[in-house]
């Protein structure tokens, strides 16, 4: 079984061995401000490939350099314009990507074999301290096996990807729990790919108006960006979303009920969980919650839509993408 060690800091020996298995082309597990990452070596494409063999990731699906702040991230790509220093200044380090044209440095597994590289400074001190550490980018995903829930505590990691990491850094429970804002600045219009904890007005009032991919906010839509497939961040159970009030219809298998706020009257035996109307708390705790159900062996879940506006895009698009039938 693979260990997970606490890392007291950044000069803490178990920090120093999950830099030198990075160094040496490994994988280590590692806490960031929004979910846990798969990390490898991301100048490394040997190291990266392991990335996609342990997650069974489509070679098609990019990957996210993980860099110490904007010196680092302006050698990564061809051009930094003016909007992503901008942006870095706010934001970094914190939960927002941006997608920009790559310099030679990327690997082309890293990209994708796209043009673009995507870029994040994470804010969690034990992902910070692994990136200075190694001295070089870290690739990573998600630690979770491809469409599966994304992990928001060490044993999410090792119970999906166990076997196949050197070694899970314990960072204890995430923050932010969703993934990072990924906003593509490659292209004439800024343009959000991926809804996360910061939200579209946060951006717009440093840089102008966005775009916000279509597919990333509304069902049925061709897949426009890559990674961005349909059925993704899915527990094993079945989840579909109703109607706030409607109550739990279904009668078979063992049966969880979402509210947000108040419950409605549930027959017996259905589980019923009532998450506060609170879009950031929600976030923080909904993939773990998931997981919960999971490892308790419920079989449906029901939850009801997330209320509208801005704030809870980020909920509403997991939700919807964790519903979605068949895979992609
Ligand atoms: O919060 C996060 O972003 C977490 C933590 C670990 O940093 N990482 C994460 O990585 O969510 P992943 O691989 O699970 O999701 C990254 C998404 C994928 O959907 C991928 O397709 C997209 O970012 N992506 C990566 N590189 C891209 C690129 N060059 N252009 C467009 N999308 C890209
Ligand atoms: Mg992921």
């Amino acid at each position: 079984m693979t260990r997970i060690l606490r890392a007291s800091g950044a000069d803490s020996p178990v920090l120093r061995e999950a830099a030198a298995i990075l160094s040496s082309g490994g994988l280590v597990a590692f806490p960031t401000e929004t979910v846990y990452g798969l990390g490898a070596d991301g100048l490394n494409a040997d190291a990266v490939a392991k990335i996609y063999a342990a997650k069974g990731r489509p070679a098609t699906n990019p990957v996210i350099l993980h860099v110490e702040g904007i010196a680092s991230a302006k050698v990564l790509v061809s051009h930094w314009p003016e909007v992503a220093q901008r942006l870095a200044e706010r934001f970094w380090p914190g939960p927002l990507t941006l997608v920009l044209p790559a310099s030679a440095l990327v690997p082309a597994i890293v990209r994708a074999q796209g043009p673009s590289v995507a870029l994040r400074c994470p804010s969690h001190r034990l992902a910070l301290a692994l990136i200075r550490a190694v001295g070089r980018p870290l690739a990573a995903p998600s630690a979770n096996r491809s469409q599966h829930l994304s992990p928001t505590r060490p044993e999410h990691v090792a119970s999906s990807l166990g076997e196949v990491v050197d070694l899970i850094l314990d960072g204890g429970p995430t923050e932010a729990g969703l993934e990072s804002t990924i906003l593509d600045l490659s292209r004439e219009r800024p343009r959000i790919l991926r809804p996360g904890p910061i939200a579209p007005a946060d951006i717009e009032a440093i840089i102008g108006p966005v775009e916000i991919w279509e597919g990333a906010v509304r069902a049925g839509e061709a897949q426009a960006a890559p990674g961005m497939a349909e059925r993704h961040y899915a527990p094993r159970a079945r989840l579909e979303l109703v109607e706030p009030g409607t109550g739990c219809l279904v009668s078979e298998g063992r049966r969880a009920y979402v509210a947000f706020g108040a419950l409605p009257l549930l027959p017996e035996g259905v589980r019923g969980i009532s998450l506060p109307l609170d879009a950031e708390a929600v976030g923080t705790r909904l993939y773990a919650l998931l997981h919960d159900l999971d490892d308790e062996g419920f079989d449906r879940i029901l939850v009801e839509q997330p209320p509208d506006g801005e704030a809870w895009m980020a909920v509403r698009d997991r939700l919807r993408r964790a519903s979605a039938k068949g895979s992609a």
